[in-house]
Protein backbone atom coordinates (compact mmCIF):
# COMPACT_ATOMS: atom_id res chain seq x y z
CA UNK A 1 0.00 0.00 0.00
CA UNK A 2 1.53 3.63 -0.90
CA UNK A 3 1.94 5.32 2.52
CA UNK A 4 -0.33 7.59 4.21
CA UNK A 5 0.50 10.05 6.74
CA UNK A 6 -2.57 10.86 8.80
CA UNK A 7 -2.30 13.87 11.36
CA UNK A 8 -4.54 13.72 14.65
CA UNK A 9 -5.76 16.21 16.96
CA UNK A 10 -4.76 15.50 20.32
CA UNK A 11 -7.09 15.53 23.35
CA UNK A 12 -10.57 15.42 23.01
CA UNK A 13 -10.50 14.71 19.05
CA UNK A 14 -8.50 12.18 19.50
CA UNK A 15 -10.69 10.19 21.66
CA UNK A 16 -13.40 10.35 19.52
CA UNK A 17 -11.42 9.92 16.32
CA UNK A 18 -10.07 6.91 17.17
CA UNK A 19 -13.08 4.36 17.14
CA UNK A 20 -13.73 6.18 13.59
CA UNK A 21 -10.44 5.06 12.22
CA UNK A 22 -11.05 1.62 13.66
CA UNK A 23 -14.17 1.11 11.91
CA UNK A 24 -11.79 1.92 8.88
CA UNK A 25 -9.52 -0.72 9.79
CA UNK A 26 -6.62 1.73 11.01
CA UNK A 27 -5.28 1.01 14.77
CA UNK A 28 -2.32 2.00 16.31
CA UNK A 29 -0.01 -0.44 17.18
CA UNK A 30 0.66 1.19 20.73
CA UNK A 31 -1.87 3.01 23.11
CA UNK A 32 -1.52 6.60 22.06
CA UNK A 33 -2.55 8.02 26.06
CA UNK A 34 0.22 5.68 27.18
CA UNK A 35 3.00 7.34 24.97
CA UNK A 36 4.96 10.42 24.82
CA UNK A 37 5.57 9.56 20.77
CA UNK A 38 4.66 11.75 18.21
CA UNK A 39 4.27 9.14 15.54
CA UNK A 40 2.59 5.92 15.24
CA UNK A 41 2.72 3.11 13.07
CA UNK A 42 -0.56 1.07 12.90
CA UNK A 43 -2.02 -2.39 11.60
CA UNK A 44 -1.63 -0.70 8.27
CA UNK A 45 2.08 -0.85 7.00
CA UNK A 46 2.84 2.28 5.80
CA UNK A 47 0.40 4.36 7.62
CA UNK A 48 1.29 6.05 10.33
CA UNK A 49 -0.38 8.73 12.66
CA UNK A 50 1.17 11.72 13.77
CA UNK A 51 -0.78 13.19 17.05
CA UNK A 52 -0.38 17.47 17.36
CA UNK A 53 -2.38 20.45 18.60
CA UNK A 54 -5.17 20.90 16.79
CA UNK A 55 -3.95 24.60 15.60
CA UNK A 56 -1.15 22.76 13.87
CA UNK A 57 -3.01 19.95 12.01
CA UNK A 58 -4.13 22.13 8.97
CA UNK A 59 -0.53 23.21 8.84
CA UNK A 60 0.90 20.14 8.55
CA UNK A 61 -1.43 19.07 5.84
CA UNK A 62 -1.42 22.67 3.95
CA UNK A 63 2.54 21.76 3.91
CA UNK A 64 2.19 18.19 3.21
CA UNK A 65 4.12 16.80 6.24
CA UNK A 66 0.82 14.94 6.51
CA UNK A 67 -1.68 13.53 3.62
CA UNK A 68 -4.41 13.94 5.56
CA UNK A 69 -5.46 15.40 9.05
CA UNK A 70 -8.86 15.36 11.47
CA UNK A 71 -9.29 19.23 12.74
CA UNK A 72 -12.08 21.35 15.05
CA UNK A 73 -14.27 23.39 12.24
CA UNK A 74 -13.64 26.01 14.48
CA UNK A 75 -9.74 25.87 13.67
CA UNK A 76 -10.12 25.65 9.83
CA UNK A 77 -12.29 28.66 9.95
CA UNK A 78 -10.18 30.81 12.23
CA UNK A 79 -6.90 30.11 10.77
CA UNK A 80 -8.37 29.76 7.21
CA UNK A 81 -8.18 25.97 5.53
CA UNK A 82 -6.25 27.26 2.53
CA UNK A 83 -5.09 24.52 -0.06
CA UNK A 84 -7.02 21.94 1.72
CA UNK A 85 -9.94 19.77 0.67
CA UNK A 86 -12.48 19.25 3.48
CA UNK A 87 -14.15 15.94 2.64
CA UNK A 88 -15.98 14.97 5.31
CA UNK A 89 -18.01 16.00 8.56
CA UNK A 90 -16.89 13.34 10.93
CA UNK A 91 -19.90 14.85 13.56
CA UNK A 92 -16.89 14.28 16.58
CA UNK A 93 -16.13 17.09 18.81
CA UNK A 94 -19.63 18.92 18.60
CA UNK A 95 -20.21 21.69 20.01
CA UNK A 96 -20.71 25.59 19.01
CA UNK A 97 -19.11 28.95 18.81
CA UNK A 98 -21.03 31.43 20.57
CA UNK A 99 -20.82 35.29 22.39
CA UNK A 100 -21.31 34.85 26.01
CA UNK A 101 -21.76 37.27 29.01
CA UNK A 102 -23.26 38.26 32.40
CA UNK A 103 -26.08 39.16 30.89
CA UNK A 104 -27.59 40.61 27.11
CA UNK A 105 -26.84 44.21 28.86
CA UNK A 106 -23.32 43.25 28.08
CA UNK A 107 -23.97 43.61 23.79
CA UNK A 108 -25.40 46.48 24.55
CA UNK A 109 -22.13 48.78 25.33
CA UNK A 110 -21.54 50.82 22.52
CA UNK A 111 -18.10 49.32 22.36
CA UNK A 112 -17.56 45.71 24.20
CA UNK A 113 -14.33 44.19 24.79
CA UNK A 114 -14.26 41.00 23.37
CA UNK A 115 -12.13 38.19 25.25
CA UNK A 116 -11.14 35.47 22.69
CA UNK A 117 -8.84 32.91 20.96
CA UNK A 118 -11.26 33.37 17.83
CA UNK A 119 -10.18 36.80 17.24
CA UNK A 120 -10.76 36.39 12.93
CA UNK A 121 -14.05 35.12 13.59
CA UNK A 122 -14.99 37.67 16.17
CA UNK A 123 -13.69 40.51 14.29
CA UNK A 124 -15.99 38.88 11.23
CA UNK A 125 -19.22 38.57 13.57
CA UNK A 126 -19.30 41.90 15.01
CA UNK A 127 -18.11 43.56 11.48
CA UNK A 128 -21.17 42.10 9.88
CA UNK A 129 -23.42 42.97 12.28
CA UNK A 130 -22.19 46.50 12.51
CA UNK A 131 -21.13 46.54 16.11
CA UNK A 132 -17.70 48.06 16.80
CA UNK A 133 -15.61 46.20 19.44
CA UNK A 134 -12.32 45.65 20.64
CA UNK A 135 -10.82 42.38 20.76
CA UNK A 136 -8.55 40.73 23.50
CA UNK A 137 -6.64 37.93 22.10
CA UNK A 138 -6.32 34.96 24.93
CA UNK A 139 -5.15 31.60 24.58
CA UNK A 140 -7.60 30.10 27.20
CA UNK A 141 -9.85 29.90 29.91
CA UNK A 142 -11.64 32.68 28.13
CA UNK A 143 -14.94 32.19 30.79
CA UNK A 144 -12.54 34.61 33.28
CA UNK A 145 -12.61 37.68 31.14
CA UNK A 146 -15.96 39.02 32.35
CA UNK A 147 -15.73 38.19 35.82
CA UNK A 148 -12.44 39.92 36.95
CA UNK A 149 -13.24 42.86 34.20
CA UNK A 150 -10.83 41.97 31.67
CA UNK A 151 -13.82 42.15 28.85
CA UNK A 152 -17.45 42.50 29.22
CA UNK A 153 -18.22 39.53 26.29
CA UNK A 154 -16.18 36.46 24.99
CA UNK A 155 -16.69 34.27 21.82
CA UNK A 156 -15.69 30.55 23.12
CA UNK A 157 -16.95 27.50 22.21
CA UNK A 158 -20.41 26.09 24.72
CA UNK A 159 -21.10 22.38 24.32
CA UNK A 160 -23.20 21.43 27.42
CA UNK A 161 -22.96 25.15 29.07
CA UNK A 162 -21.68 23.87 32.15
CA UNK A 163 -18.34 25.96 31.80
CA UNK A 164 -20.28 29.58 31.52
CA UNK A 165 -23.05 28.63 34.11
CA UNK A 166 -20.35 27.47 36.74
CA UNK A 167 -18.84 31.00 35.97
CA UNK A 168 -22.15 33.07 35.58
CA UNK A 169 -22.65 33.72 32.31
CA UNK A 170 -24.59 33.15 29.40
CA UNK A 171 -24.77 31.97 25.98
CA UNK A 172 -26.16 35.37 23.99
CA UNK A 173 -25.59 34.59 20.39
CA UNK A 174 -24.76 31.75 18.23
CA UNK A 175 -22.14 32.01 16.15
CA UNK A 176 -21.49 28.61 14.26
CA UNK A 177 -22.35 24.77 14.63
CA UNK A 178 -18.74 23.26 15.14
CA UNK A 179 -17.32 19.68 14.93
CA UNK A 180 -14.41 18.05 13.46
CA UNK A 181 -13.85 17.59 9.82
CA UNK A 182 -11.27 15.78 7.92
CA UNK A 183 -8.72 17.52 5.74
CA UNK A 184 -6.65 16.24 2.87
CA UNK A 185 -3.76 17.81 1.31
CA UNK A 186 -4.77 19.15 -2.48
CA UNK A 187 -1.62 17.32 -4.58
CA UNK A 188 -2.34 14.17 -2.02
CA UNK A 189 -5.60 13.64 -3.27
CA UNK A 190 -4.05 13.53 -6.48
CA UNK A 191 -1.31 11.36 -6.35
CA UNK A 192 -2.52 8.97 -3.41
CA UNK A 193 -6.11 9.20 -4.87
CA UNK A 194 -7.25 5.67 -4.99
CA UNK A 195 -5.65 5.34 -1.17
CA UNK A 196 -7.45 8.71 0.37
CA UNK A 197 -10.44 7.73 -1.63
CA UNK A 198 -11.06 4.54 0.00
CA UNK A 199 -10.48 5.59 3.29
CA UNK A 200 -13.03 8.98 2.87
CA UNK A 201 -15.44 5.79 1.51
CA UNK A 202 -14.85 4.14 5.04
CA UNK A 203 -14.91 6.85 7.22
CA UNK A 204 -17.95 8.19 5.89
CA UNK A 205 -19.78 4.79 6.45
CA UNK A 206 -18.18 4.67 10.41
CA UNK A 207 -19.87 8.29 10.68
CA UNK A 208 -23.13 6.77 9.17
CA UNK A 209 -22.77 3.90 11.64
CA UNK A 210 -22.08 5.81 14.52
CA UNK A 211 -25.54 8.22 14.16
P1 LIG B 1 -4.75 23.29 22.19
O1 LIG B 1 -4.35 21.85 22.29
O2 LIG B 1 -4.28 23.93 20.90
O3 LIG B 1 -4.46 24.11 23.41
P2 LIG B 1 -7.43 23.15 23.13
O4 LIG B 1 -6.92 23.11 24.52
O5 LIG B 1 -8.51 24.13 22.81
O6 LIG B 1 -6.32 23.32 22.02
P3 LIG B 1 -9.25 21.01 23.17
O7 LIG B 1 -9.89 21.69 24.32
O8 LIG B 1 -8.93 19.56 23.20
O9 LIG B 1 -7.89 21.68 22.80
O10 LIG B 1 -10.15 21.36 21.94
C1 LIG B 1 -9.81 20.91 20.67
C2 LIG B 1 -11.01 21.02 19.74
O11 LIG B 1 -12.08 20.25 20.26
C3 LIG B 1 -11.56 22.42 19.55
O12 LIG B 1 -10.84 23.12 18.55
C4 LIG B 1 -12.99 22.14 19.16
O13 LIG B 1 -13.09 21.82 17.79
C5 LIG B 1 -13.32 20.90 20.01
N1 LIG B 1 -13.89 21.21 21.33
C6 LIG B 1 -13.38 22.01 22.27
N2 LIG B 1 -14.17 22.08 23.36
C7 LIG B 1 -15.21 21.28 23.11
C8 LIG B 1 -16.34 20.90 23.88
N3 LIG B 1 -16.58 21.38 25.07
N4 LIG B 1 -17.20 20.02 23.32
C9 LIG B 1 -16.96 19.51 22.11
N5 LIG B 1 -15.91 19.84 21.34
C10 LIG B 1 -15.04 20.71 21.82
C1 LIG C 1 -13.87 23.98 26.12
C2 LIG C 1 -14.31 25.40 25.78
C3 LIG C 1 -15.22 25.76 26.94
C4 LIG C 1 -15.81 24.41 27.33
C5 LIG C 1 -17.22 24.35 26.89
O1 LIG C 1 -12.86 24.04 27.06
O2 LIG C 1 -13.19 26.28 25.67
O3 LIG C 1 -14.51 26.33 28.03
O4 LIG C 1 -15.05 23.39 26.67
O5 LIG C 1 -17.80 23.11 27.19
P1 LIG C 1 -19.11 23.04 28.10
O6 LIG C 1 -20.12 23.98 27.50
O7 LIG C 1 -19.55 21.59 27.99
O8 LIG C 1 -18.74 23.41 29.49
P2 LIG C 1 -12.01 22.73 27.45
O9 LIG C 1 -12.80 21.86 28.34
O10 LIG C 1 -11.52 22.08 26.19
O11 LIG C 1 -10.84 23.35 28.22
P3 LIG C 1 -9.68 24.31 27.69
O12 LIG C 1 -9.97 25.63 28.38
O13 LIG C 1 -8.44 23.64 28.14
O14 LIG C 1 -9.75 24.43 26.19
Amino acid sequence: MTDLTIALSKGRILKDTLPLLAQAGIEPLEDISKSRKLIFETNQPGVRLLVIRTTDVPVYVQQGAADLGVSGKDVLVENGAFNLYEPLDLNIARCRLAVAGKSPECLQKSRPRVATKYVNIARRWFAEKGQQVDIIKLYGSMELGPLVGLSDIIVDLVDTGNTLRANGLQPLEDIMEISSRLVVNQAAMKTKHAEIGKLVDQLAAAVEAAK
